[in-house]
């Protein structure tokens, strides 16, 4: 088994093809003046059990075309089982046709990554389950709310109580607060497609001498996480977490969650930054083993 880390999950590959055991294969990549990607495989992958871990994380296109070439070519060097691993998988917002003539992007990049070869595909808290239902390769989503979670019970919160800042969160609030022994809730979120400006209700509540992790699966402009903690934050909770798997982080999105009142931004290594306290390198890993 050999793992390539693409160039946008370099170190979370390296880290899961340690735990697999797995050689790894570099990569020589760049981008051309004009803005296109090269990519050349630095080794020889014929007959082999190959997988590709690549995020595909602003900026979305270029990752795509780089996923794209790394896939193609490694079809092309006649590798036995192409295993593709997404962590960010970018375009699940658009897993539909919401309006006539919308191009549904989720079903064009299903389509391009399994033509070029792939055979299976994983992919990490998803934003939308209906965008892997166009795949007709074995595609799986990983959920690593639960080692956030068990990142959230070593730091011993104090009475915790966990929050999904929508009703879209629910599961994930579920999961942390079985890990917490804690009750969890969803606060109710609108958002104005024009103006993208965000209405949330909370829910009537004390929350002196607690705790509150607000779990996500992503932070993307932060308007939401930073809503949802300052409503928490009026209603007199101690310390709060702002805990997404996957810390997009757009512009000020950090100062935003700050301000707000977030004691800590814990996230993960499906965009690599410096809030990614946790690794979703076992996760991949395990369900590699498992699959095999
Ligand atoms: C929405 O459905 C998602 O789960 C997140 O709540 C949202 O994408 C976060 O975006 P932002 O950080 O821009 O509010």
């Amino acid at each position: 088994m050999l793992v390539i880390p693409g160039p946008s999950s370099q170190i979370l590959g390296i880290k899961t093809a340690k735990l697999l055991d797995a050689d790894i294969i570099p990569l020589d990549f760049r981008t051309f003046p004009e803005g296109t990607s090269y990519i050349r495989i630095d080794g020889d992958v014929a007959g082999e059990h190959v997988i590709i871990i690549h995020s595909t994380y602003p900026n979305q296109n270029e990752r795509l075309m780089q996923l794209y070439l790394m896939l193609d070519a490694v079809k092309d060097m006649k590798a036995d089982k192409i295993t593709v691993v997404t962590p960010y998988f970018s375009y699940a917002r658009q897993h539909r046709r919401f309006k006539p003539g919308e191009a549904i992007s989720a079903k064009t990049i299903a389509e391009i990554i399994q033509s070029l070869g792939a055979n299976e595909i994983f992919v990490i808290n998803i934003h939308n389950m209906e965008a892997l239902t166009y795949f007709t390769i074995p595609a799986t989503n990983l959920d690593a709310m639960v080692d956030i979670g068990k990142y959230l019970k070593s730091l011993d919160l104090m009475d915790p109580i966990v929050i999904a800042p929508d009703d879209g969160a629910i599961k994930l609030a579920e999961t942390v607060g079985n890990i917490l022994d804690a009750p969890y809730l969803n606060f109710e979120k609108h958002r104005d497609f024009e103006t993208n400006a965000i209405v949330m209700e909370g829910k009537e509540m004390d929350l002196r001498d607690r705790d509150v992790a607000i779990v996500d699966d992503m932070i993307a402009t932060g308007g939401t996480m930073a809503e949802a903690i300052s409503i928490v934050k009026r209603q007199g909770a101690r310390k709060v977490y702002a805990a997404a798997v996957h810390p997009l982080l757009i512009g000020n999105a950090r100062f935003k969650l700050i301000t707000a009142g977030a004691e800590e931004i814990i996230s993960t290594d499906t965009i690599p930054s410096d809030v990614s306290t946790v690794s979703v390198s076992t996760l991949i890993a395990d369900a590699i083993k498992k699959s095999l």
